[in-house]
């Protein structure tokens, strides 16, 4: 395997780093669950806890892998078989459809109709989508874990290994065309290349830590520098959320997919308090009537109240619930 490590400041391709020199501390090494071993076959030659204190968060990685280890998890032809068929704009998530850079509106490719039981139901316009595949239009389609079972799998692997909430997305894209305009994510990205190749430019312009709806937007940077990467089927890509990146497919079919990890944040223990901190007396108290003139004074006994809510066991069932909930565990 050829390791690629990205520099942060996307200067080009700079040599791995050594393994962690843990000489100072020697703890017994604890052992990798099944999900953890399986994506540290992944990102090998890196290590897991590596990868997991240079990466995760961090910086990209590129790792080139064995051309045929992500080959049985879906193929191109199949994918665009389902697309012609409109299989994808059945699923909750309806499928996004670029054509350089463009993204085609959902009105322009799905029919709304009311069904026999009066309920909202939509029909893909299927000579539509076929005239813009014909054209080099790119699909990123959701929900096919249940046609490509690896897939299925693959987001299991993921969501355990990071006790997140993780969405796979099937990219098919075409020769000499671009998908998505240059973009960031307001969640982590790990690309798997499974045919073909593409040709990817990972910005060094980050925004930092976006979450829907916060922490953005930003103007895409097109002076800044990036890293320019080939993916070989095969090949890992990893980018932090908040990492601006475009793609352009160099093969006559490109299927890569995406595992999307929205890795638990504090806003997240922060809704989670606010979904028990209601259940607290001390926090549904009067203010004291001095509040206006000691808002320091009263805020420091807000803490305290948060503190105790924070120690009860409902908060770490609220917290617990709602990454069980998002992982689909
Ligand atoms: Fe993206």
């Amino acid at each position: 395997m050829n390791l690629l490590a990205l520099d942060p400041a996307g200067l080009g391709p700079v040599e791995a780093a050594m393994p962690p020199d843990d000489s100072a501390v020697r703890r017994p090494p604890v052992p990798l669950t099944t999900a953890e071993q399986a994506l540290a076959n992944i990102v090998s030659p890196v290590t897991w806890s590596q990868f997991l204190s240079d990466y995760l968060g961090r910086r990209p990685l590129h790792v080139s892998g064995e051309a045929d280890c992500f080959a049985s998890l879906a193929d191109p032809a199949a994918v665009r078989e389902l697309i012609e068929a409109g299989v994808p704009w059945q699923f909750r998530r309806m499928p996004e459809m670029y054509l350089d850079g463009y993204r085609v509106p959902h009105e322009d490719l799905v029919d709304t109709y009311t069904d026999m039981d009066g309920r909202e139901a939509r029909r893909p316009r299927l000579r539509r989508i076929r005239r813009l595949l014909e054209k080099g239009a790119t699909v990123n389609a959701f929900g096919q874990e249940s046609h490509f079972p690896g897939l299925a799998a693959m987001r299991r692997v993921f969501s355990e290994a990071f006790h997140a909430e993780c969405e796979v997305a099937t990219f098919y894209s075409q020769q000499g065309h671009q998908g998505l305009a240059p973009h960031y994510d307001c969640v982590d990205i790990f690309v798997l290349q499974l045919h073909g190749h593409k040709r990817w430019f990972v910005s060094s312009q980050r925004v930092d830590s976006p979450v829907v709806g916060h922490g953005g937007p930003t103007q895409y940077d097109d002076q800044a520098s990036h890293t320019d990467i080939v993916l070989e089927p095969g090949d890992l890509l990893y980018f932090p959320r908040g990492t601006f990146h475009q793609a352009v497919a160099l093969s006559e079919q490109s299927l890569h997919a995406t595992i999307a990890v929205k890795r638990p944040t504090y806003l997240d223990m922060l809704m989670a308090l606010g979904q028990t901190a209601a259940e607290s007396d001390r926090i549904r108290h009067d203010l004291p009537l001095a509040h206006a003139r000691a808002p320091r004074d009263t805020k420091d006994q807000l803490l305290d109240r948060l503190r105790e809510a924070l120690d009860q066991p409902g908060f770490d069932e609220a917290f617990e619930r709602l990454l069980t909930l998002r992982s689909g565990h």
